[in-house]
């Protein structure tokens, strides 16, 4: 795909974008969940279910908060920075004025992504009366994507922010979509993460668009150099430190026993996912490897093969 053949979806974002067309959504007060119980597996344990079943929702509620907190990082820090550049023209690969008003509409989104996750915090503070205990600065993406720059030649960081935030906006969107399907959850909360998806449809067809451009004109040697780094990004990415420190915390925070405080903490340990194909954010990025033709260069496919199937 060349530069010239982009086209851009402003007609889409203007009749679909959630900001352009949903009403405030309303946090309700009813028995359903306000997080899936898959998502936070720690309340699903043995040892939770016997020591402190009670407190289940107070775990979930502050697994919400963990979760819009990393929104939040997310959109404003990493995607809105890079989007952002590439809108105001200071990116180093230049692109089209079509693909720039497009990166713009893509901050507009992501700035009110962050802007509703913001909402649904106060919304379940004011209705749970439980405030968030410390919540994370930080999320893995903010070490991955510049200890994968760190590794790049002056003339490729830019290519190596475009794609890893390319990898992170199609990998989340699948992470979103289980979310959304989930029937024991609150409405409003399935609604918000149902909003969200549909945003971040248009956006990961756009990064990956942007990546397609960009591996089209890239030299050989300058393909070898960024598929030596991918490994490092995804391993970084893909790291369970910060959620454990934050279960961690969690468990701190329940009222329980030091032996069931004890038993959760060697619990939450073993929570971990691998990083490796069985890791379950794999999937969904080889599949932007393959759509953004990154997968058709034999470096990325050697450079990737533990995660391969
Ligand atoms: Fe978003
Ligand atoms: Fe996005």
């Amino acid at each position: 795909m060349n530069a010239a053949d982009y086209l851009s979806f402003a007609d889409t974002w203007e009749s679909r974008a959630t900001i352009r067309t949903r009403p405030r959504r309303v946090l309700e007060n009813d028995d359903k969940l306000i997080y899936p119980l898959s998502r936070q597996p720690l309340v699903l344990s043995e040892t939770f279910l016997r020591e402190c079943p009670g407190q289940r929702d107070f775990a979930l509620v502050q697994t919400l908060y963990k979760f819009i907190n990393d929104v939040v990082i997310f959109e404003t820090e990493i995607v809105d920075k890079t989007a952002r550049s590439i809108a105001k023209n200071r990116f180093d690969l230049a692109f089209p004025f079509a693909c720039r008003y497009d990166a713009m509409t893509v901050v507009i989104d992501e700035d009110y992504h962050a802007l509703v996750a913001m909402d649904f915090m106060q919304q379940t503070v004011a209705m749970t009366g439980i405030a968030p205990i410390e919540l994370p600065d930080e999320i893995e993406l903010s070490r991955a994507i510049p200890a994968a720059i760190a590794l790049a030649p002056m003339h490729l960081r830019s290519a190596v922010e475009l794609i890893c935030v390319a990898i992170a906006e199609n990998t989340v969107t699948g992470d979103v979509a289980a979310f959304a399907k989930d029937d024991t959850v609150k409405q409003s909360i399935k609604g918000l993460m149902a909003d969200h998806l549909l945003d971040e449809g248009r956006h990961s067809g756009f990064w990956t668009r942007m990546v397609r451009i960009y591996w089209h004109t890239a030299s050989e040697a300058d393909r070898q150099c960024i598929a030596q780094i991918l490994p490092v990004f995804i391993g970084h990415y893909l790291t369970n430190d910060i959620q454990k420190s934050f279960d961690l915390r969690l468990i701190e925070a329940l009222p329980i026993s030091d032996a069931a405080r004890l038993a959760l903490r060697s619990e939450a340990s073993g929570l971990a996912y691998p990083i490796n194909r069985h890791h379950p954010l794999v999937a969904n990025i080889v599949r932007f490897l393959r759509s953004s033709s990154l997968l058709d260069s034999s470096c990325v496919q050697s450079a990737l093969s533990d995660y391969l199937i």
